[in-house]
């Protein structure tokens, strides 16, 4: 479906190559029709050839109840189509207006607190309210209905990034729902008892009535009801995903439909996975969070978005060209920045560059939020580099449509295991799941080993080594699923809090890490979290936030480092246990990248993957790798702020790099792309 969307952004050259998309949201509503005429030259100018219109628009389309004003909008799409720019239409669903909060206040959400989110910002409405989706819907019906045969449209965009500010809803609507979906999960009141062990603290339910989202309470909440809480709210929004989409396949079966994810850092309420298989193509916005991570992490969000489009292409629907407005401090982008977190996106499958948004808005909350055409014009830094970049994919049309090329080693990365490592009453409040499977993913980058970010829907069968970092919820079928991995000659290695509980949040019992004890060769008869500001010495590296009390109970148990300080002292810090030709491998501390990348080495070792790149270009350069059928793509990433030499590397530069003696050279953060043949 995307090399059909693709085939359609010919621009006005005719040319029916299919080409990246490069564009942005586009919100004409907030100017002028001569402004709009400026706009679409200005996108001719910098190669823009998609974006997303109407995406908060409701108020101005539909101005009440029985009205609609859609003339701005035919002028807008005409416009665009008549300027060669193809249209990701929304469904403008994000924002109700005013009026039909004013009329139906019972679509705000409530808080668990009880307090009502008032209008005012955007996306105040109850993902289960049925007053809001008969509106809501309406909506979509018309929009489709209107632009079903409108030359400009090429894709549908479902609402908003649904659930960045409505995700948690625990309303009178959302509690009906949460009911229905408990009556499916469980069928009976008995299981569901069991499930959320109900005998504790006298919570046992005699009537499904008496069920509720887990609002304000006096203490902790039941965690089995907060885990599941947060497992109804994301198929919540999933089901509003559908019903939308269910209206635009009925009305427009051939245009395809995305909505845009957030898989970035912050981001955790919506099990993505689980709602990829739902639409057309996966898109995902990100941001930059500036840290000593943040390109680390730029990267292991489009890498995990590819996973989750199942390594097929994907779109980048919003990012920045500069600063954004929502941090508690903005900063602005360095010279070279626009281009390379643009060029990360697509090494790691994104056939779409798109930022939000077009044009700075003169007013509103997000005035101050970097654009392709800053608040100075066209006369500005930013919008040369805007250009500069749509000339560079331009030349990078030849990896429209290629998929990922499958890494070696594969980061295991899933939402229950988040969600429910880092409940309250826990060892730790410190736990960061993200951010260990984050250090993990940076280590490998400073080693220059490549590898995927997956999810638990992905074959995990075909990686040599498979990191599981935190992987706190083991239900039986997985932890069978990861013994025959290793059985088969797979190398495992996890970490400290892992394999503790099944699906229900029940523990293990007998012994941490109960699932995997095994496998693992080791049982933990307790844990050992750390102080904030304590740590502990191993033979090699400093562990911070856990440690754990390891008895080695198989002679197959290699101990990889111990304790050397701390109240474990002399106890196993690090084990692997030898299966025929695999290994589990269970690191019990938080190590951090720096420690990460000490061990790994031995791990990898163990697999037999080494570094792609040249010697003197590891940890200073990523690769990436896409392919189609005749061309492998490599990307190469200058990491660093100096020049960097890549000697040895063959191919055709489709952009990016100098070769100077012999060797492609990358000036300081650029992004070279090699052409080679498939072997
Ligand atoms: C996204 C949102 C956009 C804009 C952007 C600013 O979350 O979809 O509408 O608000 O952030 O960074």
């Amino acid at each position: 479906m995307i090399s059909t969307l693709l085939s359609q952004l010919h621009g006005t050259d005719g040319d029916p190559t299919p080409r990246l998309a490069y564009g942005a949201d586009y919100n004409p509503e907030q100017w002028s029709r001569e402004v709009w005429k400026e706009d679409v030259r200005l996108m001719q100018e910098a190669g823009v050839n998609l974006v997303s219109v109407g995406i908060f628009s409701w108020a101005r389309i539909q101005p009440a109840q029985d009205e609609w004003d859609f003339a701005w909008l035919d002028e807008v799409m005409d416009l665009l189509h008549a300027g060669g720019i193809g249209v990701d239409l929304a469904t403008a669903t994000a924002s109700p207006p005013p009026w039909l909060t004013t009329a139906h206040p019972e679509i705000l959400p409530v808080t668990a607190s009880g307090e009502t989110v008032w209008p005012g910002a955007r996306q105040h409405w109850r993902p289960t309210s049925p007053v809001f989706r008969t509106h809501a819907l309406r909506l979509v019906r018309k929009m489709a209905e209107r632009y079903a045969n409108h030359p400009a449209l090429v894709a549908w965009h479902i609402s908003n990034e649904l659930g960045c500010h409505n995700i948690y809803d625990y309303s009178d609507d959302a509690a009906r729902a949460f009911r229905d979906w408990l009556r499916a999960r469980y069928t009976t009141l008995e299981a569901l008892n069991h499930a959320w062990g109900t005998a504790f603290w006298s919570q046992r339910y005699s009537d499904w009535e008496q069920l509720l989202p887990p609002r304000l309470a006096a203490s902790h909440p039941n965690p089995t009801q907060q885990l599941d809480f947060k497992r109804f709210s994301s198929d919540a929004l999933k089901e509003y995903l559908r019903a939308e989409r269910d209206v635009l396949r009925e009305i427009t079966p051939e245009v395809p439909v995305t909505t845009n994810f957030m898989v970035m850092g912050g981001t955790k309420g919506m099990n993505y996975p689980d709602w990829a298989g739902e639409i057309d193509f996966v898109s995902n916005d990100h941001y930059v969070h500036p840290g000593p991570q943040d390109r680390d992490e730029l990267s292991f969000s489009a890498n995990l978005t590819s996973g989750i489009a199942g390594g097929r292409p994907w779109f980048l629907m919003e990012h920045s060209t500069s600063a954004v407005n929502w941090q508690p401090v903005n900063v602005a982008k360095r010279p070279g920045d626009l281009s390379r977190d643009s060029l990360l996106h697509v090494a790691h499958g994104a056939d779409a560059v798109c930022f939000f948004q077009w044009r700075q808005s003169a007013a509103g909350a997000e005035k101050y939020h970097s654009a392709m055409v800053p608040h100075a014009g066209s006369d500005s830094e930013v919008f040369r580099a805007v250009t500069g970049l749509g000339q560079t994919l331009r030349k990078l049309a030849p990896v429209a449509g290629s998929e990922r090329e499958p890494a070696r080693v594969g980061i295991v990365f899933d939402w229950d295991s988040w969600w429910a490592s880092e409940q309250d009453s826990h060892p730790t409040a410190r736990l960061d799941y993200r951010q260990e499977a984050l250090d993990w993913y940076s280590a490998l980058l400073a080693l220059g080993i490549r590898a995927d970010v997956v999810t638990t829907k992905t074959d995990l069968a075909r990686y040599e080594l498979l990191i599981a970092p935190v992987l706190h919820v083991v239900p039986a079928a997985l932890a069978g699923q990861l013994t025959r991995y290793v059985e088969n000659g797979g190398h495992l290695v996890t970490t400290y809090f892992s394999g503790v509980v099944d699906e229900n949040d029940h523990i293990w019992l007998g012994g941490h890490p109960g699932a995997l004890r095994e496998l693992l060769g080791i049982r933990i008869e307790e844990f050992g979290p750390l102080l904030d500001g304590d740590t502990v010495e191993l033979d090699a590296g400093t562990g911070t936030l856990w440690t754990d009390r390891i008895t080695v109970t198989d002679p197959e148990v290699e101990v990889l480092a111990h304790y050397r300080t701390g109240v474990y002292e002399g106890r196993p810090a690090v084990t692997r246990r030898t299966v025929g030709g695999g290994s589990a491998a269970y690191v019990s501390t938080r190590l951090g990248a720096d420690g990460l990348a000490g061990l790994l080495p031995q791990l990898l070792a163990a697999a037999g993957v080494e570094s792609e790149l040249p010697a003197a270009a590891r940890g200073r350069v990523e690769q990436a790798v896409r392919r189609d059928a005749d061309s492998r793509y490599l990307f190469l990433v200058n990491r660093t702020d100096e020049s960097v030499p890549l000697p040895g590397l063959s191919g055709e530069l489709l952009a990016g790099g100098a070769e100077t003696d012999g060797a492609l050279v990358l000036a300081p953060r650029e992004v070279a792309v090699l052409r080679q043949p498939t072997l």
